[in-house]
């Protein structure tokens, strides 16, 4: 069935991404480092998945330390553990390989890493990944989805691996996913002298929304598969509403292919809790209510200026120009606003629902 609850996994799974797929596969084939930014739900873990299917890959599955506020070395060695216990039994000779790696031991189909000062270095664990890439005669996609999370990393810097991964190790390539674009870039530091990275060339792959078009083809299609039939007006509807990101409208047409009567209200009711548990998340985290003013007044988009008469009339105080900008600038960098032009707006239709009546 075209819709579903989970990424996709093979490209026959994919609806459109047509030209994202085959960017992709050109960047993994000839560079060194990928970018696919998009917002939440747009499709990112399904269009690297799929496209990567059959590949020679690594998959390190960083949203799952969304809710953590720091993490160790050993909360992504285990990260990498789970992933390489699934290729294990595989793939023999990268236990082998990693098996040779001060601090690492293989003992049958799973691995394990020493923490703290005995740890491996992630430098000599990339290098094994090479190597064992060089032998199978394919380049290794290595893929960490939601890279962002990284940057939450205590007591070690993973730049300097990863700069000499991109230098050094011709076998592998990068392809770092993120929500969170602003802070993505942040944590790789591309354009920053002293960094591992700077200056290295990436390719950069946007994921969009899909346009009205294409959204009701997708939901025209995907109720013609499951051979339920659904009014125009509902399709309509839904397209209206969910704005052409593909998590929504899947999830929407889950739900109407049993329910199509109560689909719609059901679907925008979870997608808002979800995504103002999400927002109240990174108020806490930044610890100022003013980012819920800041995200109300840009809901259908502000200028700066709007935006700093606004937050000085709900406090009813002078509010200094730098704190509005920053205020701006980490909205933007978590993907909570997009800038265009001059105008900042909440992209995620959802979000913009949830802050008509938001209380964190
Ligand atoms: N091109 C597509 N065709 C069909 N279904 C898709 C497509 N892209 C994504 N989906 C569906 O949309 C949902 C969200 O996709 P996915 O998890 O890949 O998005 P994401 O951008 O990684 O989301 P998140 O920000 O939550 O990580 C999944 O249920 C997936 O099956
Ligand atoms: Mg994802």
């Amino acid at each position: 069935m075209l819709f579903r609850d989970r990424p996709a996994e093979r490209l026959e799974e994919l609806f459109d991404r047509e030209e994202e797929v085959r960017r992709l596969l050109n960047a993994v084939n000839s560079s060194a480092l990928t970018l696919i930014l998009g917002m939440r739900r747009v499709g990112k873990t399904s269009v690297v998945k799929a496209a990567t299917y059959g590949k020679l890959r690594i998959y390190i599955d960083a949203r799952y330390f969304e809710e953590k506020r720091y993490i160790s070395y050993g909360d992504l060695l285990e990260a990498l553990r789970k992933e390489l216990r699934r290729l294990l039994p595989l793939h023999k000779r990268l236990g082998e390989l990693l098996s040779k790696i001060r601090g690492v031991s293989v003992a049958g189909v799973d691995v394990k890493f020493e923490i703290g000062r005995n740890a491996p270095s992630f430098a000599e664990i990339l290098e094994a990944f090479d190597q064992w890439a060089r032998e199978q005669g394919e380049r290794l996609v290595l893929i960490i989805d939601e890279a962002q999370e990284l940057a939450k990393l205590r007591g070690r810097t993973l730049l300097p691996p990863l700069g000499y991964a991109y230098d050094n190790l011709r076998n592998i390539s990068m392809v770092f996913t993120g929500s969170k674009a602003g802070l993505l870039l942040r944590f790789l530091r591309l354009e920053d002298p002293h960094s591992p990275l700077f200056g290295r060339y990436f390719e950069k792959i946007e994921l969009g929304p899909f346009s009205r078009e294409l959204s009701v083809q997708f939901l025209t299609k995907g109720f013609e598969e499951a051979g339920v039939r659904v009014s125009r007006e509902l399709i309509d509807r839904a397209v209206d509403e969910l704005d052409g990101v593909v998590g929504w409208l899947a999830y929407f047409g889950l739900r109407a292919v049993k329910k199509p009567d109560s689909a719609l209200e059901e679907t925008l009711e979870y997608a808002a809790r979800l995504a103002a548990a999400e927002f109240c998340n990174f108020v806490q985290y930044m610890g100022s209510q003013r980012y819920i003013h800041v995200a109300k007044v840009c809901k259908n988009g502000a200028r700066w200026s709007e935006v700093k008469r606004y937050l000085q009339a709900v406090e009813g105080k002078p509010i200094t120009d730098y704190e509005v900008t920053k205020l701006l600038k980490n909205l933007v960098d978590y993907g909570f606003l997009e800038k265009r032009g001059e105008i900042y707006l909440v992209p995620d239709p959802v979000l913009r629902t949830a802050l008509q009546s938001l209380r964190c």
